[in-house]
């Protein structure tokens, strides 16, 4: 039997309801519409729409559903078109009549929009904890990287030495932001629909702001209409992952190209790299290449439900349900992409001799020797064409850098001492920037940075308020 039965003459079509059937996927709010339920329970107890007795059986019912799930003996049934409809049912079979008072002055749009609403409090906090745990690993790995340094790149071609902390640090700061922005969503996924009813609220005395409060969230709809039609904190949350997916590429193909024999910086390890069925010789960076790959998909969730959101009338529609699936499919994977890239950083080998023996190629020293001669009053035109002029002699083959560096009027043997290794990074001393002091200063406002993040993601943590 359908939930609006009593309406049609005649029953629905096995292809509609196959078509419109969600159970397959909603399965997983079971936890939270049954909490949201008994919030509900309670606020129609207050309202005296149900009496003590009726609301102890319906909550009890609801907590039995709850077990059965979590111990994973609950039995879907084929009518069971969503998981509302799949609770309210076992509910009235354990609570018999009362439980056809369930329902009263609630609707499955606001049902709906509460449970997606706590299960996306509690998951893309999830997310923000799986980002930091890669910070973190990034932090583990540039903290004991001291000095080490590698070629900085532009366009990919070799632009400055940087130290090897600096540049993880460089994604570290990226996903620093993508927590950042977490924290932000969560304030607006933290309102409660429940009370909006089907669209416009109820005639019965139920009050939203203790359901609201009952549930933990920070506060009620303001308009019943945009309550139950609202889904900017999935598209949101959609935005997020997609954002730290993209973040999460540029890091995995840094690592596919870092491995490859053409750098030789990384080294993978075997536990966290795949063979080949047929070259016996190949160590691939698949776990790099899928968190690359990932971001394709994610992009892809966060256009697809847009679209859908596009144009679409007020107030409750059921293309909303076409929510689910991007959501949850963003969150698994965005989660599990960055526990795994974070288990791959924690286990790279460096070699910091080719690294190295790539970022002391003295070219790259090029703008600290025009650096040089500012210092000494040159304008940094002119010493930029000085500089590049030796550059190209050196090119052009006869005498190195160094010895033209020192041969030459304005430059000299102080100047060339600029070329030996480690010496350009070590000069750098703006803050931010690449050098030692600079980095000491940055690890350490990374690392506070982090541990105030875990705090913002624990204040919002449902249990935790
Ligand atoms: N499964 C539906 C969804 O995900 C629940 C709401 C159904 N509401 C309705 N009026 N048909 O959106």
């Amino acid at each position: 039997m359908t939930l609006w039965s009593g309406r049609m003459a005649a029953g629905p079509s096995e292809l509609m309801m196959a078509f419109s059937a969600s159970i397959g996927f909603d399965r997983r709010l079971a936890w939270d519409d049954v909490q949201g339920s008994i919030a509900h329970v309670h606020g129609l107890e207050r309202a005296e729409l149900l009496d003590c007795d009726q609301a102890a059986a319906l909550v009890d019912a609801l907590e039995a559903v709850a077990t059965e799930i979590a111990d994973g003996s609950f039995a879907y049934v084929a009518t069971d078109e969503d998981v509302h409809t799949a609770v309210e049912r076992r509910v009235t079979e354990i609570a018999g009549e009362t439980g056809a008072r369930l329902h009263t002055g609630r609707s499955r749009n606001d049902q709906v929009a509460t449970a997606l609403r706590l299960y996306t409090r509690r998951e893309l906090g999830e997310v923000g904890r799986a980002a930091l745990g890669l910070a973190s690993a990034l932090l583990a790995r540039a903290t004991k990287a001291g000095d080490a340094r590698l070629p900085g790149y532009t366009h990919l071609q070799r632009a400055q030495p940087v130290l090897l902390a600096h540049h993880l640090l460089a994604h570290g700061w990226a996903l620093v932001r993508d927590v950042d922005r977490i924290v932000d969503a969560l304030e607006r996924v933290d309102v409660s629909p429940l009370g909006a009813g089907a669209l416009a609220g109820t005639s019965l005395g139920l009050d939203p702001d203790a359901t609201a409060a009952e549930l933990g969230f920070g506060s009620r709809f303001e308009n019943s209409m945009d309550a139950v039609s609202d889904r900017d904190f999935v598209a949101e949350s959609l935005f997020v992952c997609a954002l730290l997916g993209v973040h999460l590429s540029r890091l995995g193909e840094e690592i596919v190209l870092f491995s490859s024999d053409e750098f030789g910086f990384y080294g993978l390890d075997d536990a966290w790299a795949t063979g080949s069925s047929m070259l016996p010789q190949k160590k691939n960076p698949d776990v790099a290449e899928l968190a690359r790959g990932k971001a394709g998909r994610l992009v892809g969730h966060l256009a697809g439900f847009l679209t859908t959101l596009k144009g679409l009338p007020l107030s409750y529609n059921r293309d909303l349900q076409e929510d689910k699936e991007p959501l949850f499919d963003a969150l698994d994977q965005v989660s599990l992409a960055c526990r795994a890239l974070a288990g791959l950083v924690t286990s790279l080998r460096f070699d910091l001799a080719a690294m190295e023996r790539a970022a002391d190629a003295p070219t790259l020293a090029a703008v600290d020797l025009a650096e040089w001669l500012v210092e000494r009053g040159m304008p940094f035109r002119q010493a930029h064409g000085v500089v590049g002029s030796l550059v190209r002699a050196a090119l052009d083959g006869g005498a190195s850098l160094a010895e033209l560096v020192g041969a030459h009027p304005d430059l000299g043997p102080d100047a060339a001492a600029l070329l030996e290794p480690g010496a350009a990074s070590a000069r750098r001393r703006s803050p931010g920037g690449a050098g030692s002091a600079a980095v000491a200063v940055e690890l350490e406002r990374f690392s506070r940075r982090l541990a105030l993040d875990e705090r913002r993601l624990d204040e919002r943590r449902p249990d935790e308020r």
